[in-house]
């Protein structure tokens, strides 16, 4: 761990960070689910409900968690997932983000939402960035963007398809926080009582570029947050098909992954599409509330894919014990989105970057711990007494001179 560790020691010290800065409506807004919250409790249970052995007497002095994902090494398994908020928490804390992973050596997903446009980020912070696309209804004009995603230089293309109508997030209503964003007295004061925010986000942005827009969006549709431009929309998706990503697959020829699948029969259909992989995901809770936790449905799914293409999980992560779970039950990757939002909130940059340190201290040392030189060596034979939707573990018996 570093010197710098600014006062937080794990993510929920970054959470209760983000929650003292942020006004009331955005900190909900990022860390809310949908409906009643139990997809985000049901994620974090499916994490904390695996127990894992140690072994002891194993040299793990040269061990490393270094991994290699689309033929670039990375320092862990981890991964930023896309998220359109770091505008909102911090201003330019898209790039913050984005720099914080160049330092740490894992890849950075940019969102279609995000509020700076790619090319900026790009240019800012470089390292190992992945783009996430909305199709607008108007899919023509989504086919159109792609070239500038191609154009900016990323190689790596995730669609995200857990979105055919918006969810249902009453937080959000009854704080006035939704598109179109109205500035309501209740939004007003809930602002206010954040002068903090106000001058490192609302201040800056305002004095730099404006009212807050989706800056990636082109020209043809309205940006502003201020305002909802219905018919182009990006929660009108409700058209999408598996014909979009075959036409997609025609025009990328980079990475293409697909993003918000919870269920082995869409991972099969994703490697018979010919994709280089899947992010297994319920978008961290935000959309079907009853959802099973992606990890739930993890080993299902790796044991219909085999090794046919990538399984990247996201929603839940919260300690690098629970990466380790995570590559023990078949996944390449894991992603989260809340952990380094709620850093960039607590402090840009070196916030969002406190978060991904956390996440590598902890996964070293429990690597250390259960006996672990390499991501290669990490298996179910980690569980203690799983439950029944994970495969019995192979007991690891080897003789003690080996
Ligand atoms: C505030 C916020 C905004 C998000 N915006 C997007 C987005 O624009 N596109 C997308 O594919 N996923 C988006 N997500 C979902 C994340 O990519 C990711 O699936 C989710 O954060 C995983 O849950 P976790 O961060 O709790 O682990 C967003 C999530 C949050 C919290």
């Amino acid at each position: 761990m570093s010197a710098d560790h600014m006062g937080f020691y794990n993510i929920e010290d970054l959470r209760q960070g983000a929650k003292r800065r942020l006004p009331h409506g955005i900190f909900e807004f990022i860390d809310g689910g949908a409906e009643d919250g139990i997809g985000v409790q049901n994620n974090r249970d499916a994490y904390t409900s695996l127990k894992v052995k140690n072994r002891v007497l194993i040299d793990v002095s040269q061990r490393s968690a270094e991994t290699e994902i689309f033929g670039k090494k990375i320092k862990m398994p981890y991964g930023i997932s896309p998220t359109g908020a770091g505008g909102l928490v911090y201003y330019g804390g898209e790039i913050g983000l984005a720099k914080a992973a160049a330092r740490m050596g894992v890849p950075c997903t940019v969102a279609t939402n995000a509020l700076l446009p790619m090319e900026e980020i790009a240019e800012a912070a470089g390292g190992n960035l992945w783009f996430q696309l909305y199709m607008w209804a108007d899919k023509e004009m989504s086919m159109k963007f792609l070239d500038r995603v191609k154009a900016t230089g990323f190689e790596t293309l995730i669609v995200t398809v857990d979105g055919p109508v918006g969810p249902n997030r009453e937080y959000n209503k009854k704080n006035g926080f939704h598109a179109p964003l109205k500035y309501t007295p209740k939004l007003i004061s809930q602002v206010l009582a954040r002068p903090g925010w106000c001058y490192r986000v609302l201040l800056k942005q305002y004095l730099n570029r404006g009212a807050f827009r989706k800056e990636n969006y082109p020209e043809e549709i309205e940006r502003r947050v201020t305002v909802a431009s219905e018919e182009m929309s990006v929660v009108k998706t409700d058209r999408q098909s598996w014909e979009d990503i075959r036409k997609i697959r025609d025009v990328w020829k980079g990475n293409l992954l697909i993003k918000g699948l919870q269920s082995a029969e869409d991972a099969v259909l994703a490697a018979d599409e010919g994709l280089e992989g899947v992010i297994l995901s319920n978008h961290g809770g935000r959309y079907v509330d009853c959802a099973a936790a992606p990890l739930q449905v993890l080993p299902e799914t790796k044991a219909a894919v085999g090794d046919r293409i990538k399984i990247i999980i996201d929603s839940g992560a919260r300690r690098g014990s629970d990466l380790v779970k995570a590559i023990a039950l078949g996944a390449d990757m894991v992603m989260s989105g809340r952990p380094t939002l709620f850093g960039a909130a607590a402090g840009n940059e070196a916030g969002a970057y406190r978060a991904l340190e956390i996440f590598y201290d902890e996964m070293d040392r429990v690597m250390a711990q259960l006996g672990l030189n390499t991501i290669e060596e990490i298996g179910p034979q980690i569980f203690w007494n799983p439950p029944e939707w994970v495969p019995r573990p192979q007991l690891g018996f080897r003789a003690a001179a080996e």
